[in-house]
């Protein structure tokens, strides 16, 4: 039996995040180069997906490439970005079929030309597709996100177009690259490593976690649908006691 079966679509989780690590180790194990974990992980990135349309997820936002990852080997970072490029060509369709509406967050102004420009198409090409939201961080820091924030509104205040004391939590969340998203419900990692490495710090203040003990490549919908299932096990109390629920 499928988890799928198991999922109550009355408590749905509305927005799910994804860390998605492992792909080198994954690739190590089996004696291959660092690249072809990520090309096998492009499989799970479509297993996500599709779990999340089949599962009515209606945003999934992956940690494709972190600003720190810039620093890994040349070879590497170009193979990562024209693998985004081929994966978008080829995924197109997939998003239009399916409903999906392509999203990106970091500053993407780092990447190539042409990764920009078939982000750019894919996102104009997508936009009006309500089903689910996939939302891509590339050249992301969460640090640098909350950092732009306070920067745009302390300008502002200088400015005279807002008071200091008008500052708040949703106002300055409004101020983030995600201020079109909801917060997310549920928070994946895989790889079996117990951190968060600078992925959406302020929006996942009341998240769940769930860290998977498998590499990112083997990654599968019921992985998914196991981990939604597992979400819903859990009480969230965002502070309060369970009587009060
Ligand atoms: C983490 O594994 C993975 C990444 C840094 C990149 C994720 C990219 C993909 C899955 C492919 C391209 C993405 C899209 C959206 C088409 P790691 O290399 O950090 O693994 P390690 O921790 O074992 O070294």
């Amino acid at each position: 039996m499928s988890f799928l079966d198991q999922i109550d679509n009355i408590k749905l989780p509305q927005h799910i995040a994804i860390i998605m690590d492992g792909n080198g180790r994954w690739a190590k194990q089996k004696g291959k180069l660092r690249v072809f974990g990520h090309q096998n992980g492009v499989k799970a990135v479509r297993e996500a997906l599709e779990g999340c349309v089949k599962a009515n997820i209606k945003f999934l936002t992956l940690y494709a490439f972190s600003a720190e990852n810039w620093n890994r080997p040349k070879l590497e970072v170009m193979a990562l970005m024209e693998l985004l490029v081929t994966s978008l060509k080829k995924e197109i369709k997939t998003f239009q079929e399916n409903g999906v509406r392509l999203n990106v967050i970091g500053d993407i102004s780092k990447l190539p030309s042409n990764a920009q420009k078939k982000l750019q198409e894919t996102i104009e090409a997508t936009k009006e597709n309500t089903h689910c939201t996939l939302t891509l961080a590339l050249s992301y820091s969460s640090r640098q996100e909350i950092v732009d924030a306070a920067r745009n509104l302390a300008k502002q205040v200088k400015e005279g177009k807002l008071q200091a004391e008008d500052i708040n939590d949703a106002l300055f969340s409004a101020n983030l690259y995600t201020q079109n998203l909801p917060d997310p419900d549920l928070l994946i990692r895989t790889s079996g490593e117990l951190r968060i490495s600078n992925f959406l710090l302020w929006q996942i203040a009341y998240s769940e976690l769930c860290f998977l003990d498998k590499m990112w490549p083997e990654f599968t919908k019921e992985d998914l649908f196991k981990s939604i299932v597992d979400y819903q096990q859990r009480e969230r109390r965002f502070g309060k006691t369970s009587e009060q629920l």
